[in-house]
């Protein structure tokens, strides 16, 4: 992971490679100064602000169902692709992200 813009390559932040997003998980990375949980799902990679709304657990160590992430303190949980709580009717933060050559970047 890097935390600033790869040379070359205005606009985006690089995260991590695809194949470091595993996919019983999410994978925690840092862009700047915000943790970003990344989850992968039938092979597409999304990504959420790692940190839960409700009291601060780290997202990307939840348990996954589908496309849901529970969060591993007290259950909340988010849907990746959109950041809507299914269950709460709250939401969290998502981020555009792109994958080139196999690596994921955060769009700036
Ligand atoms: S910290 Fe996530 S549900 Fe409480």
């Amino acid at each position: 992971m890097s935390e600033s813009a790869p040379a070359g390559s205005p606009g985006r932040i690089e995260l991590a490679r695809v194949e470091d997003v595993p996919t019983e998980h999410g994978l925690r990375v840092k862009a700047g100064e915000t943790w970003v949980a990344l989850f992968k799902v039938e092979d597409e990679v999304f990504a959420i602000n790692a940190i839960c709304p409700h009291a601060g657990a780290f997202l990307d160590m939840g348990y996954m169902d589908g496309h849901t992430v529970m969060c591993p303190l007290h259950g909340w949980d988010f849907d990746v692709r959109t950041g809507e709580s299914p269950s709460f009717g709250i939401s969290t933060s998502c981020f555009d992200i792109e994958i080139d050559d196999g690596t994921v970047y955060l769009k700036a």
